[in-house]
């Protein structure tokens, strides 16, 4: 399997590539499939549809892992809390985490994490049907990321409520992580037992914290479930991928494989601090999608980089929902003929 070779830092024939947010609405074929679900809760809901949009972005695009159809806040939810994906707002729970309660209130370890058998039984039906030669990717939203949401109740801009409870009452705010982190090491296992060949840790919001707290209340939690899986499943490569902390690199390390890249961080740097020690996933600009021109000179300039391999090609953040099929279809191929060797 190239993809899970490149993981491990073995020599393959080109540098494998997929693409964050794979499985969305730039997608004519997923629009068609959610339109059957009726929403997207609903799909993420039903195996059967949710195997067969985790598919279509190899079948479409060609790229060489498909990642299970999920979100990262279907665990907040089976943990007992109320999620909507309200349109034009995104995610919302109707009842943020405020006191020690609330978390005592709401399932934790094997508890909550046996609750998700819909995205089991996604991984299992879509491993089946994929090709041998193509990886299945599993994830989760790291603590940090998902506590957020849970405190915040939405998205945030100024993620005020929640550095609020870190600075005022750091001792709730590791009371949620650790539940949250137990719950996830046990839903990583479950995806692993289900059949998944390679996980992700998705930190989308661990720009928001400075570098002290960012160690403090994010990247240890990562590093602990990292250790816990790594200690029961060593041969599962893990990518991690923490957004916008190309400055705080120095202090990057744990039981991991692949580092994720977010497209502000130049790929040069990223080399320089952790490619001897990590693979490194990424880290085109996602809006260069828009144009092949800018597409190709991102994809020789990395490919230039990254030219002794240890690198999987990716965006540096999801692809959005408007760029063209064809356009993604043009990053992949040109990708694989670049870096053929
Ligand atoms: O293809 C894949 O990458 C797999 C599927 C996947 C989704 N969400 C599907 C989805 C993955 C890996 C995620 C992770 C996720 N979800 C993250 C971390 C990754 C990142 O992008 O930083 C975050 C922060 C979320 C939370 C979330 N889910 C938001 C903020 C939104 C709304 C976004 C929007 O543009 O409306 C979602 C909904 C969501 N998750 C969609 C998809 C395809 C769009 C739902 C739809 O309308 O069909």
């Amino acid at each position: 399997m190239i993809f899970t070779d490149a993981c491990k830092g073995k020599k393959t024939p080109y540098t494998p590539v997929w693409i964050m947010r794979q499985a969305g609405r730039y997608l004519p074929e997923y629009m068609e499939v959610r339109k059957k679900a009726g929403n997207f809760l609903n799909l993420c809901h039903t195996p059967e549809l949710a195997a067969e949009v985790t598919l279509q972005p190899v079948d479409i695009v060609g790229v060489d892992a498909a990642i299970m159809f999920s979100d990262i806040l279907v665990v907040p939810n089976e943990m007992g809390m109320k999620l909507d994906f309200v349109k034009g707002e995104g995610p919302v729970f109707e009842k943020p985490v405020k006191t020690k309660d609330d978390i005592d209130g709401l399932l934790g370890d094997k508890e909550a994490a046996d609750k998700l058998t819909y995205v089991y039984e996604t991984i299992k039906i879509a491993r089946e049907k994929l090709s041998d030669e193509k990886a299945l990717i599993g994830f989760t939203g790291a603590p940090w990321t998902l506590a957020t949401y849970m405190v915040e109740g939405q998205g945030t801009k100024t993620y005020n409520i929640v550095k609020k409870l870190i600075y005022t009452d750091p001792k709730l705010m590791h009371y949620l992580l650790q539940k949250v982190s137990d719950v996830v090491k046990y839903y990583l296992e479950n995806q692993i037992k289900s059949g998944v060949n390679v996980v992700q840790i998705f930190d989308s919001w661990a720009a928001a914290l400075e570098k002290s707290a960012y160690m403090e209340f994010s990247w240890r939690y990562i590093k602990d479930i990292c250790s816990y899986i790594k200690s029961k499943y060593p041969e599962i490569p893990i990518i991690v991928f923490p957004k916008g902390i190309g400055t705080y690199l120095d202090d990057i390390d744990g039981d991991f494989d692949v580092f994720g890249v977010d497209w502000g961080t130049p790929m040069s740097l990223a080399k320089e601090k952790l490619g001897d020690r990590y693979i490194l996933q990424g880290n085109m600009e996602p809006c260069r999608l828009y144009s092949k021109e800018a597409t190709k000179e991102c994809v020789m300039s990395i490919a230039d980089t990254m030219k002794d391999g240890r690198h999987i090609f990716n965006l540096g953040h999801g692809i959005l929902p408007d760029v063209s099929v064809e356009n993604a279809k043009f990053f992949v191929s040109l990708v694989k003929e670049v870096t053929k060797r």
